[in-house]
C-alpha cells in the first residue's frame, strides 16, 4: 500500500488535490493523508470546498493562519515536520505554487521523503512574484515533476532538470472542473444576483502587483466604473482584496459604482457557473485563467504576463496588464468579437489524477 500525504492550504489547492484523494480511495493499492496547512481559513476560502468537492476531512490541520511571507512560510515548515515525521508517507504531493507549497516540500525534501509537485514548471519570468519563486524552489527540489503544458516541460527542460523526474499529465483543476460542471450549471447563483447569462462581466483580483499599489488599483476601478455603465460587473471580493480596499479608502468610492456588485467569495459550483454564463471574466488569477479555456469564456488577464502561455495560444485568455486604456481596449474588442477556444490544451481530460497516482505507484 502507498501512502500519499497531500498538502492543502489556499483556495487553489483544493480543487487540485480534491481528485488525487478521489483516485487514492477508490484504489486498493493507495491511501492517502490529507494535510491542511491552514493558510487560508475563513469558511467562504477553505470549508466550503470541502463540502462541495467531496474532499476528505484533512487528517491534520496545522491551523497557520496568515502572516508575512518568512513567519508563514517558516510556521508552516515548523508544524508540518513533525506531522511527516510521525505519518511518513511514501510521498508527500504538494500542489501550486502558494507558500505552503514550498514550506511542505523543503521540510519533506530534507527529511528525505520524497516529494511530487503537482502543476511543475509554470514560469512568469517575474521574480517579483512571490509564487515564481515559491515554483522555482519547488521544482529544483522536487523528485518528481507533474506537468500540466508544453511551456512547463520546456522551462524544466532549460533549467537542467533530469527528463526521468518529469511528467506530462494534463491538469487536476480541469479533472474538477470536468467532474463538476454539470452540477455547477445547476446553481442558482445567476437567479439570485438578478443577472442574465452573458449579460455581465466576472472579476476577481487579489495579486499583490494589483491590489496593494494604489496607483494601479484606482486604474482598475477606473476600467470596472466604464464597464459598468455597460453591463453588470460581479466581483466576489478576495479577502486580501477587501483588507486592501479599506487601508487604501476605497471603500466609498467601490460603493458609489452603480451596476457594480461586489459579494464576498463564492463556492465552488457557484464560481463555475458564475463563469460559465459570464460575457467575460477580468482576472488576476491562476486558475481562472484555465478554467474559462475549457469553459470557453472570454479571460482578460489584468497581468504583464502569465504562466500559463497555453491558455493564451490555445484559449480564451487575453493579457492586458493594468492599464485602464488597456483593459477597456480589451473589453471593447471581446464585446464586438468574443475570441474562440482553438483546442484544449493536450490531456486536459479529466484524467490527471489517474496519471499522477499511476505514475507515483510505478516509481
Ligand atoms: C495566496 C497565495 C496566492 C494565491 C492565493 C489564492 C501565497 C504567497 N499566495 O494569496 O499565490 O493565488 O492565495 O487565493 O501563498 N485572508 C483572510 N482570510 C483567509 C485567508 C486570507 O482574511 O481565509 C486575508 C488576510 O488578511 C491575509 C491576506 O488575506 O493576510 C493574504 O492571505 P495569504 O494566504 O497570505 O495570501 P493570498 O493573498 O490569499
Ligand atoms: N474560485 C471560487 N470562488 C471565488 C473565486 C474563485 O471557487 O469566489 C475558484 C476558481 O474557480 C478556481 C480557484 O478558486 O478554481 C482559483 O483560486 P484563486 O484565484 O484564489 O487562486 P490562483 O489560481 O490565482 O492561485
Amino acid at each position: 500500500m502507498t501512502k500519499l500525504l497531500l498538502v492543502c492550504g489556499a483556495r487553489p489547492n483544493f480543487m487540485k488535490v480534491a481528485p488525487i484523494a478521489e483516485v487514492c480511495a477508490r484504489r486498493a493499492d493507495a491511501t492517502s493523508i490529507i494535510v491542511h496547512t491552514g493558510q487560508h481559513y475563513d469558511a467562504n476560502m477553505s470549508r466550503l470546498f470541502f463540502d462541495e468537492l467531496a474532499l476528505p476531512e484533512p487528517d491534520v490541520n496545522l491551523e497557520v493562519g496568515s502572516a508575512s511571507h518568512a513567519v508563514q512560510t517558516a510556521e508552516i515548515m515548523k508544524r508540518f515536520e513533525p506531522v511527516c515525521l510521525e505519518t511518513r508517507p511514501d510521498w508527500v504531493v504538494v500542489v501550486g505554487d502558494v507558500n505552503s507549497t514550498i514550506a511542505c516540500a523543503l521540510v519533506a525534501r530534507k527529511l528525505g521523503v520524497p516529494v511530487a509537485h503537482v502543476e511543475a514548471g509554470l514560469r512568469s519570468f517575474d521574480r517579483a512574484m512571490p509564487e515564481e519563486i515559491n515554483r522555482v524552489l519547488t521544482d529544483t527540489i522536487s523528485d518528481m515533476l507533474f506537468v500540466t503544458e508544453e511551456s512547463g516541460m520546456r522551462n524544466l527542460s532549460n533549467e537542467g532538470i533530469p527528463e526521468d523526474r518529469i511528467r506530462y499529465v494534463g491538469n487536476v483543476m480541469i479533472d474538477t472542473l470536468l467532474r463538476h460542471r454539470e452540477r455547477a450549471d445547476r446553481s442558482r447563483i445567476r437567479s439570485k444576483l438578478g443577472v442574465e447569462k452573458r449579460g455581465y462581466a466576472l472579476v476577481t483580483l487579489h495579486r499583490p502587483s494589483n491590489v496593494d499599489d494604489a496607483d494601479t488599483f484606482n486604474g482598475i476601478l477606473d476600467a470596472l466604473e466604464r464597464i459598468c455603465a455597460d453591463s453588470a460587473v460581479v466581483f466576489p471580493m478576495h479577502p486580501r482584496t477587501r483588507a486592501r480596499v479599506e487601508q487604501l479608502g476605497f471603500t466609498d468610492r467601490i460603493g458609489g459604482i452603480e451596476n457594480l456588485r461586489i459579494i464576498e467569495p463564492v463556492g465552488y459550483l457557484d464560481f463555475v457557473k458564475l463563469m460559465a454564463d459570464a460575457m467575460v471574466v477580468l482576472t488576476d488569477s491562476g486558475g481562472i485563467q484555465e478554467e474559462t479555456t475549457i469553459l470557453g469564456v472570454p479571460c482578460l488577464t489584468l497581468r504583464e504576463n502569465t504562466e500559463r502561455p497555453v491558455t493564451v495560444t490555445h484559449g480564451t485568455n487575453r493579457l492586458t496588464g493594468p492599464a485602464t486604456k488597456n483593459i477597456l481596449a480589451a473589453y471593447d474588442a471581446v464585446r464586438a468579437a468574443p475570441p474562440a477556444a482553438v483546442a484544449a490544451p493536450h490531456l486536459w481530460d479529466g484524467k490527471a489524477a489517474e496519471r499522477i497516482v499511476d505514475a507515483l505507484l510505478g516509481h
